[in-house]
């Protein structure tokens, strides 16, 4: 990690796992007692959001709520220097520049997150970086595994669909080399990366059969071209009580959002006993929370 703050978040390269488990612990606290918080009154935090976001943007914003901390929010262009053509790297230098105690920032790749964390002088963390990485929510994913099977160790994790476009599951490969577990991947040739060296899947079945975890990716549509390049994907990889019948039992099924109903996921998969997807969005809370504390504290230790 670039960042001289040791409680940035950019990636999880150098991430270790006590101080995940530390993490996670916070997170345990803040999820048994959501009223209890160290308050913060005064700071503010920017929360930088160049590119859409519900999930990670909102849970933010609890947080910072909950801290008693100001969010300074951006959302897109609209409303901004941005449209007047100021440059990315400017507007989160002006921002940082008003001292917020951390910077939160969700990007394209055409912005250098590394490059900005040693230009700037408070902590910063990915919330979701182009194709690079998205630290928060593999960390609120692997939370959501270690609170529903015990540990996250030995787990087998199946990531179905836009693998080669996902910074989810980039995150994940980093994420599964400290918590000790496998991911293996699962979709049609063009969405599995072609540098990938680990285990992939034909068919879903197979994946299905063999995996704890059964992750499905949202198809990003508005990066494949022609629609065309779907083919018949939901026959072949969507996630549907039919095909859902090869998922063991005690396996959970996750995806991070946004879903898109028909495609990747039925409707119908969310009322499934083992779907844990809108745990994912309340563990993202606790986890950004935790986040979001140990940085502050960093900043004023
Ligand atoms: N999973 C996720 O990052 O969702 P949002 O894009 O809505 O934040």
């Amino acid at each position: 990690m670039s960042s001289r703050f040791k409680h940035s978040l950019l990636d999880l390269k150098t991430s270790d796992k006590s101080s995940i488990d530390q993490l996670f612990s916070v997170a345990d606290t803040i999820a048994k007692d959501q009223n209890v918080a160290i308050p913060f009154t005064g700071q503010t935090v920017a929360l930088l959001f160049f590119e859409a976001s519900t999930r990670t943007r909102m849970s933010f914003e609890t947080v910072c709520a909950r801290l008693g901390v100001y969010p300074l929010c951006l959302d897109g262009k609209s409303g901004t220097s941005l449209e007047k053509g100021e440059s990315l790297v400017d507007t989160v230098l002006n921002v940082a520049a008003m001292n917020p105690a951390a910077l939160v920032i969700r990007c394209g790749d055409n912005l250098d997150l590394k490059e900005l964390a040693n230009k700037v002088q408070i902590p910063l963390l990915n919330a979701g970086w182009g194709q690079q990485g998205h630290p928060t929510q593999a960390l609120l994913d692997a939370y959501t595994i270690r609170q529903n099977l015990g540990t996250c160790s030995k787990q087998k994790i199946l990531i179905v669909g836009d693998i080669v476009h996902s910074r989810v599951a980039a995150s994940h490969l980093e994420l599964a080399k400290i918590l000790d577990y496998e991911v293996a991947f699962c979709g049609p040739d063009s969405f599995i990366p072609a540098q990938f060296q680990g285990r992939v899947f034909g068919t879903l079945s197979e994946g299905l059969k063999w995996c704890t975890v059964a992750m499905a990716l949202r198809v990003q549509t508005e990066r494949h071209q022609a629609a065309s390049a779907l083919g018949d994907y939901s026959v072949q990889f969507g996630f549907t009580k039919k095909s859902l019948s090869d998922l063991s039992s005690q396996a959970l099924i996750l995806h991070p959002g946004p879903i898109n109903h028909g495609i990747e996921m039925d409707e119908e998969v969310l009322n499934d006993g083992r779907c844990r997807v809108l745990q994912q969005v309340s563990n993202g809370v606790f986890i950004r929370q935790a986040l979001i504390r140990r940085a502050l504290m960093e900043e004023h230790a």
